[in-house]
């Protein structure tokens, strides 16, 4: 079958199409998924260079690719209640820019909804859902979300817009008009940023959410108050691997199955509904996987890059 391999770590150029891979076989409870669309993530690149093996131990040859859209094509024992040709979005096992992946979660993919939307929600859903529900945020909060552009950012900004959350999202001036459609209030990020934080929740910031790093932690706990904190259990980041220096959760690991299952299914039909959306930047052939990741690493995609195999 088609597929993108690589067989060490290093730069895009590690990345080799080709039509040589042995199409995957379903274990006991997984399925197997003709692959119409993937969504492209920048832990796909930061495998690549083998910067997240503490999460992401790779065997080689590895396929690359977490999330997809496709269609049921072979079912392992045990499964029931999906049947060859059933329409899915889900989590692959075996790399999803390929032209079949193995896949343990899947959820029904909505009659209007198309691939591409499909193959940007798995992951963005799965990770803000957890760790909006690990800072604890409620309705008539006010939640700073950092990279609230980003597509991690701006599901977000949508889940916590939707309960009720004040948003004050970071992003750069270019997405701010974005920002504000979606609900949040826009500030820029860089120098002075607590400050225009505070300017726009002048009553206070009750929890913090980092989906972009770049050494925005001591800021996160300034606006909760300072280093010593109690307030510190309110500040996740997804992306600083310095979060443990500073006290502060780093949420890397996907939730409970059953309920990454449930709330794919629910964001699924949400975005079926016009009430969830990701933006998509662009999409490219499986072949031109390098460049998509070398675009993704550039750090300001203005939405989801997407593969068609
Ligand atoms: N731990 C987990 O479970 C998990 C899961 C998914 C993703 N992630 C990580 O979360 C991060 C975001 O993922 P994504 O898919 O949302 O990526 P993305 O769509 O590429 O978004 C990245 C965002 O970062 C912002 N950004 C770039 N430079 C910045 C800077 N200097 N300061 C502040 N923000 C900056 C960009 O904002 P502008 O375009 O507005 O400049 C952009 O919107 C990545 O590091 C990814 O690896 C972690």
């Amino acid at each position: 079958m088609e597929a993108i391999v690589y067989e060490e770590f290093g730069g895009p150029g590690v990345l080799r199409h080709t039509t040589g891979v042995a199409v995957p076989e379903p274990g006991p409870g997984e399925v197997r998924v003709k692959v119409a669309a993937v969504g492209v993530n920048p832990v796909d690149w930061k495998r690549r260079y083998g910067w997240v093996e503490e999460f992401y131990p790779t065997t080689f040859p590895a396929v690359p690719g977490l999330e997809f859209a496709g269609t049921v094509h072979g079912l392992g024992e045990g499964v029931t209640g999906l049947a060859v040709g059933d329409e899915v979005l889900g989590w692959t096992k075996t790399g999803a820019y390929a032209e079949y992946a193995v896949a343990g979660i899947v959820a029904p993919k909505p009659a209007g909804l198309s691939w591409e939307a499909a193959a940007s929600l798995p992951v963005a859903g799965e990770t803000a859902r957890r760790v909006l529900d690990l800072i604890g945020v409620r309705a008539g909060e006010t939640l700073f979300l950092h990279g609230a552009a980003g597509v991690v950012g701006s599901v977000g900004v949508q889940l916590a817009v939707a309960a009720g959350i004040t948003v004050v999202g970071s992003a750069s001036e270019a997405n701010h008009a974005y920002l504000r459609g979606l609900g949040a209030i826009p500030v820029t990020y860089g120098e002075g940023l607590a400050d225009r934080v505070r300017a726009a929740a002048p009553d206070g910031v009750d929890a913090v959410f980092d989906a972009a790093g770049h050494g925005v932690l001591p800021v996160a706990i300034e606006l909760l108050g300072g280093e010593g904190a109690a307030r510190k259990g309110r500040i996740a980041t997804i992306a600083d691997v310095e979060a443990e220096k500073y006290g502060i959760a780093f949420s890397g690991v996907v939730g409970d199955p059953d309920a990454v299952r449930a709330g794919l299914t629910a964001h699924a039909r949400q975005a079926a509904e016009g009430t969830l959306a990701v933006r998509l930047a662009d999409t490219l052939p499986l072949k031109e996987a390098a460049r998509a990741q070398e675009l993704s690493e550039s750090g300001h995609v203005r939405g989801k890059l997407v593969l068609i195999p």
